[in-house]
């Protein structure tokens, strides 16, 4: 019996984070986002993954996209920035999704702010890296590879 592939994952991008490069180094680093879109492809392929992207600053498109990701995607990494915090509307469209997702933060959300401590998504998630800079990225594709993998 053939089994096909499942190793197409969708990573979304939200608000401000096309900014990286100019956002604080302390949490975000110095790479900016085109270089994490660089860094995120190489490890993808690396672990037998191949990665697609989107990034917007509009919370209707990112739910609209996650509106469309049927049958194009088999997993889902997800860093929403601050809507992570507060969007229900983003929970309810992931959810709709049914694929499985890993959310992550470039900077450690749990030690900032007390807001930053929320996240609307968590429930719907397989995995949660954040604090780990690009690598958790590298954690959240292995996770979803473990997933995936029959
Ligand atoms: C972030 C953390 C969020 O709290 C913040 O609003 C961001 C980026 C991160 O990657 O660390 O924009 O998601």
């Amino acid at each position: 019996m053939s089994t096909i592939a499942r190793n197409r994952i969708e990573v979304m991008h939200g608000v401000n984070l096309d900014q990286l490069g100019r956002r604080d180094p302390e949490h975000y680093g110095t790479m900016n986002y085109e270089e994490l879109e660089r860094y995120i492809t190489e490890v993808g392929a690396e672990t037998g993954l191949v990665t697609r992207f989107f990034q917007t600053n509009h919370e209707g498109d990112f739910v609209e996209h996650l509106h469309r990701l049927e049958g194009l995607a088999d997993g889902v990494i997800l860093n929403p920035g601050s809507w992570t915090h507060y969007s229900y509307a983003i929970h309810d469209a992931l959810e709709m999704t049914g694929l499985p997702a890993v959310e992550v933060h470039l900077s450690d959300v749990d030690s900032r702010e007390e807001w930053r401590r929320v996240s609307v998504i968590a429930d719907l998630c397989i995995g949660r890296v954040a604090g780990k800079g690009p690598d958790g990225y590298r954690d959240a594709l292995q996770v979803l590879k473990q997933t995936l993998t029959p």
